[in-house]
């Protein structure tokens, strides 16, 4: 039985770079979450009888919503659901599903890398049915259709565990819980030599993994060990855990400093590897050495040919704005295009579905390709695994190698959190204000060779997206970007990108905080952020 059910609207209901992210305790609020689903459903048109893809990271809330979520899709008239057994599905394998059942989009419930649990982040993201984020239009619509909802529909029905694999009827919908591996391993296995990578292990290569107690565990223990030969105990902290164990399950130096630690050590494994709550970004660190999520862009740009579904090269790259420029050099010597598009997969989606990019990737972990429409964390370890297998080199020196011939791209990113929206708003409105008369001024020794606010004209759809972030362009190849963040969910992030091209070869291995440092003195002065936010130095060093 079909209810309707009156609401009210929420004002907060916009949905950020990735979909909408909140505090698990706003989505508790009465309605707050059906309210959200109805404004999502009430932006797609054809629902009828249509498939729908449900999954999520399995943090905290999500059993509850993944309930609401089907008892609405019936109501909503589709006719099929496909479901990942408990609810888990990541992120890349849900684009996958969406776009090898001829799903009409998907629900995707996670709050990506933030801290889970009752006073963590819950998150939705809508994906479309090419199996990437839902673009602008659509989450302008999601958000209009929030301001003025006045009803949701749900069907009475309730939800038995989704423990088995199999299908049941829910108010006249199909309902067809699956294995979340399986569909996503059988793509990895046709994009990789598997063989190639399995001897490499036979041959005594030795990985550690960390899933970090979210969605990747059961991807990783299934590809790594079982099919790939891993040794067992290669993929750790490989259970999901609704609060992550406690820990914040994003893969960078900070959150993941166990695992640095452990490669940096004396008796490091060859290869180390973290992803996130959801499955799709990466952080690659080889024995004693960190590869930037930036450098392994455009080493896995340069190296992908080796890889059987990438052999016959790639078509071309595209990285997001605050992205380093290794990437455009890998392009350039491919002879290939590189697109620089603004923060968040959803820019690349066009560029994929016209087949004008193979690659593509984010300074923030991510990076993935024309396989599905997100990013990818267990493909990008997977590529670097064959990678790996065929030229039979560290990850070190596969590093220096490309240095070497590409020069490097010293990069940084300093995150501020947690800082006043008013405050944080009013740095970046007065530092836009003041671009316009920068080009030509010179400080701290460097000449300032442009400056703007990014904006971006899609080249595929001929949407123009504007606000995306301030650019800082120095006459030595070097770069400053200030931008806020999309996706917190207190107050304010304010993100300062700092990038220096190093060409010299002697000059290719030094400390990035070092070499950088007179850069970050500059973006000091220049943009006054430590003294207009009163912190003393960046929350995060990425
Ligand atoms: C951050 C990253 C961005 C990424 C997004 C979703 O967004 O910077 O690259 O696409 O998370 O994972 P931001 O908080 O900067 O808006
Ligand atoms: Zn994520």
């Amino acid at each position: 039985m079909v209810r309707t059910v009156k609401t009210t609207p929420y004002p907060d209901q916009k949905p950020g770079t990735s979909g909408l992210r909140k505090r698990v305790k706003i989505f508790q609020q009465p309605r707050y979450l059906e309210n959200y689903l109805q404004s999502v459903f009430d932006a797609v048109e054809e629902k009828a009888g249509a498939t729908l893809v449900i999954g999520g990271d399995g943090r905290y809330f999500q059993d509850h919503a993944t309930r609401i979520a089907l008892r609405m899709a019936a109501a909503n008239g589709f006719g099929r659901v496909i479901v990942g057994q408990n609810g888990l599905l990541s992120t890349p394998a849900a684009s996958h599903l969406i776009r090898c059942n001829g799903a009409l989009g998907g629900v995707i419930f996670s709050a990506s890398h933030n801290p889970g649990g009752p006073e963590g982040d819950f998150g939705v993201k809508y994906n479309i049915a090419n199996g990437g984020p839902a673009p602008e239009q659509v989450t302008d619509q999601i958000f209009d259709n929030s301001k003025g909802i006045s009803r949701f529909r749900i069907c009475a029905q309730d939800i038995p565990d989704l423990d088995r694999v199999g299908t049941f009827d829910l108010a006249g919908m199909q309902v067809q819980v699956v294995d979340p591996v399986a569909d996503y391993a059988d793509l990895m296995q046709s994009l990789f030599d598997f063989d190639a990578i399995r001897s490499l292990f036979d041959g005594g290569f030795t990985m550690c993994f960390d899933a970090m107690h979210a969605v990747t565990g059961p991807y990783a223990h299934r590809i790594f060990e079982q099919m790939l030969g891993a040794a067992p105990g290669s993929v750790v902290n490989g259970v999901p855990l609704p609060d992550f164990g406690g820990g914040h399950p994003d893969p960078n130096l900070v959150h993941a400093r166990t695992l640095y630690d452990v490669m940096m050590g004396a008796d490091a494994p060859d290869f180390g590897a973290a992803s996130d709550g959801d499955g799709d970004r990466n952080l690659i660190i080889g024995r004693g050495m960190f590869v930037t999520p930036a450098d392994s862009l455009a080493m896995l740009a340069a190296n992908a040919h080796l890889a059987p579904g990438y052999a016959h090269g790639i078509a071309g790259v595209a990285r997001s704005m605050p992205t380093s420029a290794a990437a455009d050099r890998v392009a350039a010597s491919l002879g290939v295009p590189c697109f620089e598009t603004p923060t968040g997969w959803k820019f690349f989606g066009n560029l994929l579905d016209a087949g004008t990019v193979t690659i593509c990737g984010e300074e923030s972990a991510g990076t993935g390709s024309n396989h599905v429409r997100e990013k990818d964390g267990l493909w990008a370890v997977l590529l670097w695994l064959n990678i790996l297998a065929v030229r039979r080199q560290s990850v070190a020196e596969i590093a220096r190698e490309h240095w070497k011939i590409h020069g490097r791209n010293y990069y940084t990113r300093h995150d501020y959190e947690e800082v006043d929206s008013t405050v944080a708003h009013d740095f970046y409105i007065q530092l836009r204000d003041r671009l316009g008369g920068l080009a030509g001024a010179s400080v701290g020794g460097k000449t300032i060779g442009w400056a703007d606010e990014f904006s971006y004209d899609d080249p595929v759809d001929g949407s123009c997206s504007t606000g995306q972030g301030l650019r800082i362009g120095f006459s030595d190849g070097g770069r400053l970007v200030v931008r806020l963040s999309g996706t917190g969910s207190v107050g304010a992030t304010v993100r300062l990108y700092m990038e220096h091209f190093e060409p010299r070869e002697g000059k290719l291995d030094a400390d990035t905080q070092q070499v950088l440092a007179p850069l970050i003195a500059i973006a000091e002065e220049l943009t006054g952020l430590r003294a207009a936010t009163g912190r003393q130095e960046p929350d995060v060093i990425t």
